[in-house]
């Protein structure tokens, strides 16, 4: 975030040098508005997919089952499976009283909140949405800043409970992917199969290098050699961490195309080829 100019008098007062006065928005001159461009039009698609993922859940016909699902692949949009008309060996329960809802919507909110006050994603889209600043060295179109200690954007403090949510979430999903292997009660390896594994790889690069993470990993320890176990896995998770920002673009590519390879299979558009052995 960007500091707000100080005033004369105010650097008079405390005996700090003002910052210049200078009425170019930026001195920059290479292309420092690429990024926020693209993690905008980045961004944008993925809601814009989501949102359609989210409310399309049509029963098909030709395959009896809902667009979410193609045996033995769930949707991760959709997962757990807690609605009316899940098919039962994916079915964690049946909310009758929602039926009426996509299914999708309830589980959504815990990534969704997770990614939303993830640091990463925070500073990505403060830049590319909210042009706060748009990057380092930029001037931002707001008059003032008040940072994230007042509501509403306090509330990205509770991203550590997103954390512990999704860290259930990624589980269940690591369960569909195992379950991915499996073609009618015989094990068995489809091109689904890769994409599911793929997914959930993504989505745990994505988990365990959160700051949050790393944090409950090493956090509140005054002595590393007294906790040789949380010491390694510290380090494994500030290695993950140091690349957080990847992780968090392929596991928000991959959980899309996972959605979306699951839909061409359910709705009969692509066959999916698979070894059963
Ligand atoms: S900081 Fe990005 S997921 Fe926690």
């Amino acid at each position: 975030m960007s500091t707000p100019t100080m005033s004369p008098r105010k650097a008079a007062q405390t005996g700090a040098q003002p910052r210049a006065a200078i009425e170019a928005r930026t001195l920059r001159q290479d292309r420092w508005w690429l990024q926020p461009l693209v993690i905008f039009i980045g961004f944008s698609a993925f809601v814009v997919y989501a949102t359609y993922g989210a409310f399309d859940h049509h029963f098909v016909q030709s395959t009896h089952t809902r667009i979410f699902y193609a045996d033995p692949y769930l949707s991760p949009f959709y997962s757990p499976c807690f609605a009316h008309g899940c098919p039962s060996n994916v079915s964690w329960g049946n909310l009758d009283v929602w039926s009426w809802l996509s299914p999708a919507l309830y589980i959504l909110i815990f990534p969704l909140g997770f990614r939303l006050t993830c640091y990463y994603y925070r500073k990505a889209y403060y830049r590319s949405f909210w042009l706060s600043p748009p990057a380092c060295a930029v001037g931002e179109p707001h008059g003032s800043y008040k940072g994230e200690s007042r509501f509403p954007l306090v509330v990205q403090n509770i991203h550590r409970y997103f954390w512990y949510a999704t860290f259930i979430i990624g589980g269940i999903l690591t369960y569909d992917a195992v379950l991915a292997f499996d073609f009618h009660g015989h094990f068995g390896v489809g091109v689904g199969t890769a994409v599911f594994v793929v997914n959930t790889i993504f989505i745990w690069g994505y988990q365990l290098g959160c700051h949050s993470c790393r944090h409950i990993m090493g956090g509140r320890l005054n002595h590393f050699s007294k906790h040789p176990i949380r010491y390694r896995c510290w380090t494994v998770v500030s290695k993950l961490n140091g690349k957080h920002m990847q992780w968090a673009w392929a596991s928000l590519i991959s959980v899309a195309v996972t959605d979306f390879y699951v839909r061409l299979v359910a709705s009969g558009t692509i066959t999916d080829y698979h070894h059963i052995f």
